[in-house]
């Protein structure tokens, strides 16, 4: 009879083989099949129509939220009044219940609709975490929507959470994070004075880039975000959500530093790219550029409040 039972060393191999492929972290003692039929279709657009009452591109309403973190007095002086939302907010509509979906144009086109359907930031947020149309929910821990002040005047996007940012459930707060705030504190801001969310809300596993179909099923969410955070000025951390948000093709070395408009629906923002501090931990030379970035920001800030 076949002996099934694994040495120490064979199962020391295993575990190593893992490791190197990325795996980090036990989801089930038994292997899923994610792509056995759910017991409904998951995504289908008539389980996203929208409600007869929603105002898909009104402007943003929702201005009184409290930072998602710890907001110190910084948060008080960003001189924008807070203002409760609609009575008619839309009520969220019901996702369905399912397994892994096959990413394609229905899905993406769904996940348009439903993220409009949100009247708030505290909608879309409640939205994310029922929308079943992208698989990474499935090996995420923790929807990752956003850290910082959502009525802060700037915001930043980066691309998409890692294994730090998925335990805690919030953006930044790895090593690249800390670098981050790092180079928040230089020019005056930090968490209370900064609103910060990804493309991807949910960590792709072993921290692989989000594929294109990933990156296309969200984008409709960070673009809602956007429009419901509604800030002075945006900037892209990295090539991945530059690309994705401006629609271009350009590479990060020539996107960053030029400032562009971003239009969100109800106003052009000006926004820009600079690099991701991922990649300024890898080539530290970089800064100075960075640095250059993030003056910029800063004189821009300064210029919108009229100092
Ligand atoms: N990299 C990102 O793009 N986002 C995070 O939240 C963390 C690392």
């Amino acid at each position: 009879m076949e002996n099934n039972t694994l040495s120490k060393r064979e199962v020391e191999a295993l575990i190593d083989f893992y490791l190197a492929s990325g795996v980090d972290g036990f989801l089930e003692e038994e292997p899923v099949d994610r792509f056995a039929a759910p017991a409904k279709p998951p995504v289908s657009l008539a389980d996203f129509q929208s409600p007869a009452t929603q105002t898909p591109n009104s402007p943003p309403n929702q201005r009184g939220q409290q930072p998602v973190s710890s907001a110190g007095p910084a948060a008080q002086q960003q001189g924008r009044p807070p203002q409760t939302p609609p009575a008619s907010a839309s009520p969220i509509p019901a996702a369905p219940q399912g397994g892994a979906v096959i990413p394609d144009q229905a899905a993406i086109n769904s996940a348009r609709e439903r993220a409009l359907t949100a009247q708030s930031l505290d909608e879309l947020r409640e939205l994310l975490g029922t929308f079943e149309g992208c698989n990474l929910r499935l090996t995420a821990k923790n929807l990752v929507f956003a850290d910082g002040n959502p009525v802060a005047k700037v915001m930043f996007v980066g691309e998409a959470p890692g294994r730090d940012e998925d335990i805690l459930g919030k953006p930044f707060v790895g090593r690249s994070g800390q670098l981050l705030d790092r180079m928040l504190t230089a020019i005056g801001l930090d968490r209370s004075s900064a609103y910060i969310a990804n493309v991807v809300p949910w960590r792709p596993p072993g921290n692989r880039t989000p594929t294109p179909q990933e990156t296309e099923l969200c984008k409709p969410f960070i673009q809602r975000q956007i429009t419901l955070a509604n800030p002075d000025v945006l900037v892209f951390l990295g090539a991945a959500s530059a690309k994705s948000l401006l629609d271009v093709k350009d590479g990060i070395r020539r996107l960053r530093g030029q400032w562009k408009e971003y239009d969100s629906g109800s106003r052009k923002i000006p926004c820009v790219a600079t690099y991701h501090p991922a990649y300024l931990l890898r080539s530290p030379l970089e800064k100075r550029l960075s640095w250059r970035d993030f003056l910029a920001i800063r004189a821009k800030l300064d210029d919108m409040n009229g100092s």
